[in-house]
């Protein structure tokens, strides 16, 4: 049950706000004063704060001041008499989450009582997310709550202590690497370098450049020594990403070097030692390819002396809302952004996505979501498909694209958050049928950039216009 903090020194006030609450099964505890105010905080768990702007000893905004820097996830209302309205609005930028102008009806104290009430649901169950990723300790990897996708996490720990190689399946952007990243973290070669190559992206002849180094002259245009990336990951790991891209000749060169534990840099004559834990991983089943004839068998062997079967995301159901807040820090950080979390619609919308392109794919749509949004990350700012086909990819790129067909950033954003603030002007003020100045109040915007916008986003008010 929430508990709601009333701080108002007029009895009568308390008492009306007091019964309103009780009605709707919120715990209440009350203050005549700013200085019991800050007594009850000290020792209560208070999830909303309706706070008077006038206080017989303090004034309300050094209440909320107080507050925001002490528990900012408790929200706060402030109330204000017609006279305070411009220092209702300072509250606003203090962190207050809205203000109700007294006398209220209880409609709306109640309407803001339960936003309150979603925006502290939000923040906690972010801290509870954000404890669950932060003790792990690994920036780049959620672990995950899915059991299925648990039993995978498990025997990564199992097999990640000892040396035998590793081969990691799954479909693409399932977390292949980020599991490969997750085994070496766990190892005892964790002090010593990861080292990836996606064979997949390189011609043959730079493959096997890229593994075994080259002799300053060993071919035109090899003017100095290069190191191999075998050597590079002495003491650590090797991840081979998309193994099964490797041509039959490499195949051959790359099982020899895994027998014999050493290679010779193309164009060298001697032999270096090698130590390095190989972890392969593979979109295409390589069982089949060795039915084909195109994967020799001895190397999957080697390659196999351990392997993990991740599952789609679409298996891992669970997940998506915690990847999809763990991409959303991740997301606010990298683009500089305060957005203060998912919205539950966003939420759902993300749920009923098929995924195809798995978490590489939820990554991307979350990421455009905070770029577009703007307090909350709503459905809108997801670019999904109506009627859970995926993310649309193209959403943005073709409102940015420039002269030419070039894709511009800047443009994108704007055409968006246009698209967005449109959108959002629209229904509120059908909401407030019309009521600029309601409007203005619940988009936390004065009624000036109302007006601007409503001439910029080319918003007909019409008929409803007051
Ligand atoms: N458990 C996880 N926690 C956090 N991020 C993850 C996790 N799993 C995957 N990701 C993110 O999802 C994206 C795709 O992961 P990754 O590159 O490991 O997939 P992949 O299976 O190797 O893809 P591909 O088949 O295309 O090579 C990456 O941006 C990665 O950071
Ligand atoms: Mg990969």
């Amino acid at each position: 049950m929430a508990l709601v903090l009333i701080v108002d020194d007029d009895r009568d006030t308390r008492f009306v706000i007091r019964n309103l609450l009780l009605s709707r099964d919120y715990d209440v505890i009350e203050a005549k004063s700013g200085a019991q105010a800050f007594e009850i905080l000290e020792s209560n768990d208070i999830d909303i704060a309706v706070v008077d702007l006038v206080l017989g000893d303090l004034s309300g905004i050094e209440v909320l001041k107080k507050i925001k820097s002490e528990a900012p996830d408790i929200s706060v209302v402030m109330f204000t008499g017609h006279a305070d309205i411009s220092t209702a609005v300072e509250s606003i930028k203090l962190g207050a989450l809205d203000y109700l102008v007294k006398p209220f009806s209880n409609d709306d104290f109640l309407l803001v009582a339960e936003k309150a009430l979603k925006e502290r649901r939000i923040s906690r169950e972010f801290e509870a997310i954000k404890k669950h990723v932060y003790s792990h300790n690994l920036k780049e990897f959620m672990p995950s709550m899915s059991p299925r996708m648990k039993k995978v996490e498990e025997m990564a720990g199992q097999v990640a202590g000892s040396d035998l190689s590793v081969l990691v399946n799954g479909p693409s952007g399932s977390g292949k690497e980020v599991m490969a990243k997750f085994i070496h973290s766990l190892s005892n070669r964790r002090k010593n370098q990861f080292v990836a190559l996606d064979c997949g992206a390189l011609p043959e002849n730079l493959v096997e450049s890229e593994l075994f180094g080259y002799e300053k002259g060993a071919f035109t245009g090899a003017d100095k020594r290069k190191d191999g990336l075998f050597e590079i990951a002495f003491g650590g790991t090797l991840f081979l990403d998309e193994i099964s891209n490797l041509s039959f000749s490499t195949q051959a060169k790359l099982l020899r070097v895994i027998q014999e534990r050493k290679i010779r840099r193309l164009g060298g004559k001697k032999d270096i030692m090698i130590d390095v834990r190989i972890i392969t991983a593979s979109n295409r089943p390589l069982e089949q390819m060795i039915k084909e004839g195109v994967f020799r068998e001895d190397l999957y062997h080697r390659i196999n002396q351990f392997s993990l079967q991740l599952p789609s995301l679409a298996e891992r159901k669970e997940d998506i809302k915690y990847l999809s807040m763990f991409f959303f820090e991740q997301a606010n950080k990298m683009l500089h952004k305060k957005v203060k979390g998912i919205s539950d619609g966003a939420l759902k919308a993300l749920e009923n996505c098929p995924w195809t392109g798995n978490i590489r794919e939820l990554k991307n749509a979350i990421i455009r979501g905070v770029l577009l949004s703007g307090k909350l990350v709503l459905p809108e700012n997801l670019g999904l498909v109506p009627g859970g086909a995926g993310p649309a990819v193209m959403a943005i790129p073709s409102a940015g694209a420039g002269e030419g067909g070039e894709f511009n950033l800047k443009k994108a954003v704007g055409a968006k958050t246009l698209e967005v603030e449109k959108e959002l002007i629209e229904k509120v003020l059908l909401l407030t049928g019309g009521n600029k100045i309601k409007a203005a109040r619940v988009l936390g915007i004065d009624r000036k950039s109302l007006y601007s916008k409503i001439k910029k986003c080319r918003i007909k008010t019409g008929s409803m216009d007051v």
